[in-house]
């Protein structure tokens, strides 16, 4: 049973973990995106004196293996977290829910695959994390004649993770003002910093190519302008500007989501999913085409002087990766775009719900609510079907390891996982995302 109570907590530390908020404005609300978060890039962290840098990562510095100077933020040598709160898991132990939980925790770099390294939180607590170094010394000269193993952000679209990287002698920038239009100075986890572009925090399932989401480029036409009317004549004219701006970018992801949908049905027959798995996808990837036209038809009602349209999408056939990567590719982008990614769009539209006095309006969110949970859901399903593929269980902790969001990960996703781990049909049937977050609260409680 629902408890009020635990729902509106539990959404609370979703929006604050997941990165949703909302803003209101006039009477209006519509879903905030976080426009300008990271992708699958790396930001290195520099002393503040360069304002033009991405935001500082949420990381220590005052702990013994760290050094910050005029190179930035980078590690000197390796750390000494907390001791492990019992023995450490092989990389292909599936045993124990308890085995599962420790995975990804650390003491030391000895503790972590050689393709990471153990950076102490907050508390004490380590976890490994994505390293192509683990100190200075691994690294070659890079710009500016040091070696210096940076400590950067990395972020797929609304999750933003932590790594440790070389700077090189082949970067093309060494700070955001080396670059124009807009770029960023960015790297990647193979090492080199480059100007690249930012895309925004996908709401809802993204198509991922290489792990950064993709949306198809607007032109000019009406072609997706579903049936659904909206009355928003009660908007200030300022309001509908902004609530237009918003629903273009929506649509356009809601549109990137169909494709999400259909590759995935692919790759699921790749893998040999049973049918109810391929018609839950189906039947998903009908409701976002629904969702791309009702928010398109949002958008040009609330400013009729821009109308658009999704044009070409090549991202949408993408080469698939090799059918050995697919199940450890399909989860993780599963549980990134599904179980995190349609939760936060249903949280994010139930509070453009609540929020609007328009009835037309509300209506709307509340659906997209609705479905977007079911989305989630379905999200779970897949991921329990997925979960006996050897190397996925690994997949999934090592990608919830990487999320630096603590309340998420402690009190909600880490539990559901080692439910779905355990296969306690309570937790992994179909019953709705809120739900089975109620169960994963009672069991961080107990
Ligand atoms: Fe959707
Ligand atoms: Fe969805």
């Amino acid at each position: 049973m629902h408890r009020p109570e635990t729902l509106a907590l539990l959404r609370t530390t979703l929006f604050a973990a997941i990165g949703v908020s909302a803003c209101r404005s006039a009477g209006v609300q519509t879903t905030e995106r976080t426009a300008e978060v990271p992708v699958l890039a790396v930001s290195i962290s520099r002393p503040s004196a360069s304002a033009t840098l991405a935001a500082e990562p949420p990381h220590r510095t005052d702990t013994p293996g760290f050094v910050s100077d005029l190179l930035g933020s980078h590690r000197v040598h390796g750390e000494r977290c907390s001791p492990l709160p019992g023995p450490g898991c092989r990389e292909d132990d599936d045993g124990s829910e308890a085995c599962e939980m420790r995975r990804g925790l650390c003491s030391t770099d000895d503790d972590c695959p050689a393709d990471e390294a153990c950076h102490c939180e907050a508390d004490g607590t380590g976890r490994c994390m994505a390293a192509s170094c683990r100190s200075d010394d691994d690294c070659e000269v890079g710009k500016g004649g040091a070696h210096v193993c940076a400590f950067a952000s990395i972020s797929g679209g609304c999750y933003t993770r932590q790594a440790f990287v070389c700077r090189t002698a082949n970067d093309t920038c060494v700070a955001d003002g080396d670059c124009e239009n807009g770029l960023r100075c960015l790297g990647d986890e193979k090492g080199g910093f480059h100007c690249a572009r930012i895309h925004h925090c996908v709401r809802g399932r993204p198509l991922y190519v290489e792990a950064v989401p993709q949306v198809a480029e607007l032109r000019e036409g009406a072609g997706w302008n579903g049936a659904r009317r909206f009355d928003l004549r009660a908007l200030p004219e300022a309001d509908r500007r902004a609530l237009a701006e918003k629903a273009r970018r929506a649509a356009l992801d809601e549109h990137a989501s169909i494709a999400a949908f259909a590759r995935t049905i692919a790759e699921l027959m790749a893998l040999g999913a049973p049918p109810d798995l391929l018609f839950a996808t189906q039947k998903a990837l009908g409701e976002e085409i629904r969702h791309a036209q009702d928010t398109f038809a949002l958008a040009v009602t609330a400013d009729a002087t821009v109308a658009v349209e999704p044009g070409r999408f090549p991202a949408a056939v993408a080469p698939f990766v090799s059918a050995d990567d697919l199940p450890n590719n399909l989860a993780s982008s599963v549980f990134l775009g599904g179980c995190l990614g349609e939760a936060a769009a249903a949280l994010a539209a139930q509070a453009d719900a609540d929020a609007t006095p328009l009835p037309d309006l509300r209506a709307f969110y509340e659906e997209l609510a609705a479905e977007e949970t079911s989305h989630a859901a379905l999200a779970w399903r897949t991921l329990d079907w997925l979960w006996d593929v050897p190397g996925v269980p690994a997949t999934i902790a090592k990608t919830l390891a990487a999320q630096p969001d603590a309340p998420l990960r402690s009190a909600l996703v880490e539990p559901l996982l080692a439910a779905i781990a355990g296969k306690r049909s309570a937790a992994v049937e179909e019953r709705g995302i809120l739900k089975r977050y109620d169960v994963a609260a009672d069991r961080a409680g107990s």
